[in-house]
């Protein structure tokens, strides 16, 4: 479980830091952050949020368009809660830190909503192809995030923001070896369609880190 919130620095852009533990413990100060590592962390917050909320979508939308009979719902309904949990965490962390959410919230919402469904309207194995290819991404994505914090020693928030990563990229993760070992790689157009998803995902990373 996440058991502290980070504080980065706040609309003030004095680029001190303090970390809070949820306990109730007294703030402590700690060396400041660069203003590129600054920058290059609120970056990370915002695109975080965005797949956080796409990722929300995506089940949503595998919920709605799979049978109600399906056996997957249950698994699926499994990794919808951990995904709306993710999503209150970086919401939270956006919220504290004065990130501005992506401007193009609504479209990611949208397009992972329709890819959720378009994907289970194809049926199960289809779906889990999908959260295999997407939770791959992002799994890459949260490693690539983690090695950059690490690089950060002493900063307490860095590194509290780099455990709180590691525990939302495991449960990434394990949504990835749910798909696989429910049949992914066994949907109908597997090449194509997994190329598509990963590129597609890869590029909308790269876009709402900056918008
Ligand atoms: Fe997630
Ligand atoms: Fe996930």
């Amino acid at each position: 479980m996440i058991r502290r919130v980070v504080w980065i620095g706040g609309c003030t852009r004095r680029y001190t830091t303090t970390t809070t533990a949820t306990t109730g413990s007294a703030a402590k100060k700690e060396t400041p952050l660069t203003p590129t590592q600054f920058e290059s962390i609120q970056e990370m917050l915002r695109v975080d949020q965005a797949g956080e909320l796409a990722a929300d979508a995506i089940y949503r939308g595998q919920l709605f368009a799979l049978k109600e009979t399906s056996p997957m719902k249950p698994l699926i309904q499994h990794m919808w809660d951990q995904e709306k949990h993710h999503r209150v965490i970086l919401d939270t962390l956006c919220a504290n830190n004065r990130v501005r959410p992506s401007v193009l919230s609504p479209v990611w919402y949208g397009m992972g909503f329709a890819l959720g469904a378009g994907t289970a309207l194809l049926g199960e194995k289809a779906a889990m192809m999908c959260t295999e290819v997407v939770e791959e991404v992002i799994g890459v994505h949260y490693n690539d995030q983690i090695r950059e914090l690490v690089k950060i020693p002493d900063n307490e928030s860095a590194q509290t923001l780099a455990q709180v990563i590691k525990v939302l990229r495991d449960e990434e993760l394990e949504h990835r070896t749910h798909a696989l070992q429910h049949d992914a790689k066994q949907a109908p157009l597997y090449d194509p369609l997994s190329f598509i998803i990963r590129t597609g995902c890869q590029g909308a990373i790269w876009v709402a880190s900056r918008f």
